[in-house]
């Protein structure tokens, strides 16, 4: 077979992974011809394509990114655009293609194999929010970087007695906000799920350092969390093609309100694209090496519109409708049940 590879959205560590174990096994067991579109969709709608070999992905295993480039290019807001894929996948005379990104690149995916395309799809976001998947490689990775960073806060925040917000990636969900609020101790966790009240959060901060005698304290944000409505002001943002908007900000917002509502000295990190940059952890490794092989199985199964998961801890085919439909939020169990038992205590 022809078998064709993107990587779409936003990059993450462990793409490089699941695309050599494709290589691997694609050619060694299948005898497949290989290859890849440059920068997600806009490849496939210009036809910018290489040859790809096991050779291709020498060394790649421990590199984060992605060696065939992303881009956030929709087909289905250019015009022409889902055209233009057809005729490319024709014209290279593509048997299938594997599609690994997110929920975005997904869903084009799924909107291409409804119209008879061979795409199957590999889960990938380091925000976790994708259905249908207990886990999506890139989160572990994130949430290590997350936890360092707390960890080294919380001994300048102590020596200066001041508030650290601390400002995660995560645009509709709380995964890396809570998974590392958790794991580096923080003092409160912010999340899209749970629009947060200003107020509450300042008289937390104010109990906790008066009754409790703590003088430092840190807050883990999710740059999509929300203030409830009409208790913050926030700037407006860019929208993409996806029509989400460019986040980051509300860490410094919020820092500013907290400083003027308690008068505590207050300092904000925003950890930004550091958290999807770099060497994935083994955990991330292994899911996505599982995942790039179990792509190249469902491809010859000929499971086209579906999408490989973690159910269990098995990798499993799950339709592509079932990721994309909708978001995968934060457990209410771990956010009020684990999370928000140690808020400001
Ligand atoms: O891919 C997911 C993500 O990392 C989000 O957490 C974040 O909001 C967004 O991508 C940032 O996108 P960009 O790289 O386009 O700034």
């Amino acid at each position: 077979m022809r078998v064709a590879m993107l990587t779409g959205g936003g990059d993450c560590p462990g793409l490089n992974a699941v695309m050599r174990a494709v290589a691997r096994k694609a050619e060694r067991i299948f005898e497949d011809e290989l290859v890849g579109f440059q920068d997600g969709w806009r490849g496939v709608i210009e036809d910018v394509v290489r040859p790809l070999s096991v050779d291709a992905y020498r060394g790649t295993l421990p590199r984060g990114g992605t060696i065939l480039g992303s881009s956030r290019t929709n087909p289905f807001k250019v015009d022409g655009g889902v055209d233009a894929c057809k005729r490319t996948l024709e014209r290279e005379k593509i048997d299938a293609l594997i599609a690994i990104g997110g929920e975005d690149t997904l869903g084009v995916a799924h909107k291409l194999s409804e119209l008879g395309m061979h795409v199957v799809g590999v889960p990938k976001t380091i925000d976790n929010d994708l259905s249908a998947t207990e886990l999506t490689f890139g989160f572990d990775t994130a949430v290590q970087i997350a936890t360092e960073a707390i960890d080294r806060l919380h001994t300048t925040a102590e020596s200066h007695h001041r508030v650290m917000v601390v400002e995660v990636m995560g645009r509709h969900a709380g995964h890396i906000a809570v998974w590392s609020g958790i794991a580096g101790g923080a003092t409160m966790i912010l999340i899209p799920e749970e629009p947060f009240d200003i107020d509450h959060v300042a008289e937390s901060l104010k109990r906790r350092h008066e009754q409790h005698g703590r003088f430092a304290s840190i807050i883990v944000v999710a740059e999509g969390a929300t203030p409830k409505e009409g208790t913050m002001k926030l700037v407006s943002k860019e929208i993409d093609e996806f029509g989400h908007v460019r986040l980051g900000g509300i860490g410094q917002t919020l820092a500013e309100e907290i400083e003027s509502h308690t008068g505590y000295e207050t300092r904000v990190t925003i950890l930004g694209h550091v958290q999807r940059g770099g060497t994935p952890t083994a955990f991330d490794r292994v899911l996505a090496t599982r995942f790039g092989v179990a792509a190249i199985d469902a491809v010859h199964a000929e499971a086209w519109g579906t999408m490989v998961a973690l159910q269990c801890g098995k990798i499993v085919r799950v339709p592509m409708s079932d990721a994309v439909g909708r978001l995968k939020t934060v457990d209410a169990d771990i956010y009020h049940g684990v999370a928000e038992y140690f808020f400001a205590g």
